[in-house]
């Protein structure tokens, strides 16, 4: 059943290239997206004034991840909330704000209570689910699915990057209809987006690498996971794929932040991955990671190809291919999946079943 793989969660991370298609595929018609699920009018799309996101665990990460790209490509303000934060504190919902749920499970306690509050108040509720005819896609006012087919490995990836892909189309739709892009910019991201799939493809045959690299840390006490912007979203997941299945502690932080209290964290020897795919913060994220070199940290670097100058302040560095600024997520979680799979193999984790997690959580 694990198709000759050693676990599920290698056999999803594989399966990627074919869910991200399965994804975008029936939504592209003719350089436009159409996604008939929505049902909403283009007058309705105009009068969004906000967008609230709701998720768990790394579906809250894909809703970091979009308020990017919602608010720079759509031009649309957008409130990520943790559901079991959203669903007790009693949230201000008004006329004009579309809410979206995430989940892959579609049964998570937490999320689902979080999208009865948000109808309860008179929200039109999105979900973006992946098992179909769970009780989230059934109390959505609409849902959208991702066709990741089922993830059985605790730690999501497949589902993750479907969410992603979902998440872009929305925002391409509604930047399109609200005018915020040109048709030509429309069509130039969709030829983005279809190159995805051999993107991810390439960057998954970079496994033996990956795992060299990964077991040379199999013995690491902690591990820091350092962005700006989106790749701050990325970080997140990337020290929630490491943390959960390899026990090794991790922390994501705003590469801004590190002065205000992590860097005392620092030592010799303590790794830092840093993620950069924002051209417009390469300078910063540079400065941020000398700062944390100097203080003995081995810095692995996430960066765009091209990205030479990165090779000055990192001590090992992982290329992505072009794609264009919103999309860079989905490559760059690649090495990071492989990477915590690869240190939670090398110390005999239980990968597709870590301890204390369960594949759904349908308790609070
Ligand atoms: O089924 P859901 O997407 O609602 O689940 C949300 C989280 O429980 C889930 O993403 C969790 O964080 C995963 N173990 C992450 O790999």
């Amino acid at each position: 059943e694990k198709g000759g793989y050693e676990h599920f969660m290698l056999k999803e991370m594989y399966e990627q290239p074919k869910a991200i298609a399965d994804t975008f595929s029936p939504r592209i018609k003719d350089n436009d997206i159409v996604i008939e699920e929505l049902n909403m009018t283009d007058e309705e799309i105009k009068n969004i004034h906000k967008i609230m996101i709701v998720a768990c665990g790394s579906a809250s990460h894909t809703g970091m991840t979009s308020k990017y790209i919602f608010e720079g490509m759509a031009r649309i303000p957008v409130e990520v909330d943790l559901a079991s934060e959203f669903r007790y504190r009693n949230p201000i919902i008004e006329e004009g704000t579309l809410v979206i749920i995430i989940s892959q499970s579609g049964e998570t306690a937490d999320s689902l209570a979080a999208l009865r509050e948000a109808k309860g108040k008179g929200a039109k509720v999105l979900g973006i689910v992946n098992v179909v005819g769970s009780s989230i896609a059934r109390e959505a006012d609409n849902v959208m699915y991702t066709w990741a087919g089922p993830e059985i490995a605790v730690a999501t990836t497949k589902a993750y990057s479907c969410q992603l892909v979902a998440l872009y189309l929305l925002a391409m739709k509604f930047a399109r209809v609200r005018e915020k892009i040109t048709a030509e910019e429309l069509k130039s991201y969709i030829e983005d987006l279809k190159r995805i799939p051999d993107q991810v493809e390439l960057l998954l045959n970079n496994k033996n690498k990956i795992q060299k690299f990964a077991n040379r840390y199999l013995a690491a006490r902690e591990v820091f996971f350092i962005g700006r912007g989106i790749d701050y979203a990325i970080s997140m997941e990337g020290s929630l794929k490491l943390k959960e299945i390899s026990y090794i502690h991790s922390e994501a932080y705003a590469a801004g932040e590190l002065k205000h209290g992590t860097i005392s964290l620092i030592e010799e020897g303590t790794l830092v991955a840093a993620v950069l795919t924002q051209e417009e913060l390469y300078q910063k994220m540079i400065s941020n990671m000398r700062e944390v070199s100097t203080r003995g940290a081995f810095v692995l670097a996430v960066t765009n190809e091209g990205n030479i100058e990165v090779e000055r302040a990192a001590d090992y560095v992982i290329y992505i291919p072009k794609t264009n600024k919103y999309f860079t997520n989905s490559l760059a979680i690649i090495p990071l999946q492989l990477f915590g799979y690869y240190i939670a193999v090398g110390r005999g984790c239980d990968v597709d079943k870590p301890r204390n997690l369960a594949k759904s959580v349908t308790v609070e």
